[in-house]
């Protein structure tokens, strides 16, 4: 059985201050949950202040937006595997379309933040999808198996376990047209075999696969329905304490 795993993608949103009374609420809410994992990423400015909040919670897992693969150095603006450690980040996004199409991230790079990532005790949540032209051209299938076999380069069957792909078509990020729960199943089951290529079949058995893009309340439960469907990742979504909890309500319904 796969433990579900919803995760708050906040992006380049939430000041420390809004995520001390985003968290007290949330905690409230989502007090009674059992079952489901949770992770929070909020903007690097806010990971102390939430580490030190959730002080290890079991429940609520933090979760980090990006990370370079070096380890120290002249690498202005970046932040290493070992910062976020620091912190006690258990999760970091990783090739979101975001950081793929503004900041031209490529398979390659993502490949060895994945490979750090690992090595470094975290836990990698890979971002893979089609845009909305590759997707019209009927190219979906291939571009999500490229993006996986590039971004995922080197790493071992065992490695595996700890990894999460989150399947994200770009033409449903933030645009409130989420994929249908049939749409979304076909794809998450087409990169379940590509991991078991990849892998083998018990190891691809046990990847918890995420679908990402215009996730909501009430879209939520339908698209968790899913066999292959293991989570949600949430941007636009997760900006709301009572909204989120309601997403992640639907993991255990
Ligand atoms: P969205 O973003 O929920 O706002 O569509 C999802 C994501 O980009 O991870």
């Amino acid at each position: 059985m796969r433990k579900k795993i919803i995760a708050a993608n906040w992006k380049m949103n939430m000041t420390v201050a809004e995520t001390v009374s985003y968290l007290e609420s949330f905690r409230v809410h989502v007090e009674p949950v059992n079952g489901v994992e949770i992770v929070i990423a909020p903007p690097f400015t806010a990971i102390a202040k939430l580490s030190e909040l959730l002080g290890g919670s079991q429940k609520i897992r933090l979760g980090a937006q990006n990370m370079y693969f070096e380890k120290n150095g002249a690498f202005t603006g970046e932040v290493s595997a070992s910062m976020l450690r620091e912190l006690f980040v258990k999760y970091v996004i990783l090739g979101h379309s975001e950081r793929r199409q503004i900041f031209g991230e490529t398979d390659a790079l993502v490949n060895k933040k994945v490979v750090t990532a690992l090595a470094s005790g975290l836990r990698p949540i890979l971002c893979v999808g089609e845009t909305l032209e590759e997707r019209d051209a009927g190219r979906e299938k291939e571009v999500l198996e490229t993006q996986l076999r590039g971004s995922l380069a080197g790493v071992t069957a065992a490695q595996m376990n700890d990894v999460v792909v989150a399947y994200e078509p770009v033409w449903a990020i933030g645009t409130g047209r989420n994929a249908t729960p049939e749409q979304a199943q076909d794809a998450h089951k087409h990169v379940r075999e590509v991991l078991a290529e990849l892998t083998d079949a018990g190891t691809a058995a046990k990847v918890r696969i995420q679908y990402g893009g215009s996730v909501k309340p009430a879209n939520a439960a339908s698209l968790l329905g899913q066999p292959d469907i293991d989570g949600a990742l949430v941007g636009g979504a997760s900006l709301e304490a009572l909204g989120f909890s309601e997403i992640v309500k639907a993991a255990v319904a």
